[in-house]
């Protein structure tokens, strides 16, 4: 008979670390299938990943599922770019890439982190809502194609929030 695999790798979290060079074919591919994510070419990836920004990863199985780049700019760390394989959604990979990024920010005296998102993307906003993201302020036609308002969503940074 049969035994029902012992931990199958459905449930496994993916591992998140830090996002390498190598990655930017993957990471480029999963940000053409999410609408949403913002619209960088390979070389705005591979700037990042040679230490412009800071960049991380989660892997499944050795395959890249989600990334999410920031940067630090005096105290604060601004969420550049956020997105997850459209298979791997809903199961904690975009909560795991997130609390990485901003746990290293914190630990490199970022008090506060903020971000824009279209004001359309009612799924992305309620993800940043459960982590604790609040509306900061609006930027009226801050993004093109197709014009449209910016969120600006934002939160403090304290040690004992994660
Ligand atoms: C937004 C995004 C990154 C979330 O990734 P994810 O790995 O699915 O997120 P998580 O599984 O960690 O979600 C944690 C919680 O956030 C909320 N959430 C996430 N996606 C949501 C959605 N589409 N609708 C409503 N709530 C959502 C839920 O409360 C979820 O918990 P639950 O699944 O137990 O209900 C992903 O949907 C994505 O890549 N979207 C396209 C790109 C994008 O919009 N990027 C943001 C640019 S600003």
């Amino acid at each position: 008979m049969e035994g029902r695999a012992p931990s199958s790798d459905k449930e496994k979290p993916p591992a998140v670390r830090r996002l390498r060079p190598g990655d930017v074919l993957a990471v480029s591919d999963i940000a053409l299938r999410s609408p949403g994510a913002a619209l960088w070419a390979p070389s705005d990836y591979e700037r990042a990943a040679s230490g412009e920004c800071d960049g991380w990863v989660a892997e499944k199985n050795r395959r890249v599922v989600g990334f999410v780049i920031a940067r630090r700019l005096a105290d604060e760390m601004e969420i550049l770019n956020l997105g997850v394989e459209p298979a791997a959604r809903r199961r904690g990979t975009a909560t795991r890439l997130l609390e990485a990024a901003l746990k290293f920010g914190l630990r490199r005296g970022a008090k506060k982190a903020f971000l824009e998102v279209r004001a359309s993307n009612t799924g992305a906003i309620a993800f940043y809502q459960r982590m604790s993201f609040g509306l900061e302020g609006r930027r009226p036609g801050y993004y093109t194609d197709p014009t449209e308002d910016a969120l600006v969503l934002s939160r403090q940074l304290v040690s004992d929030s994660f």
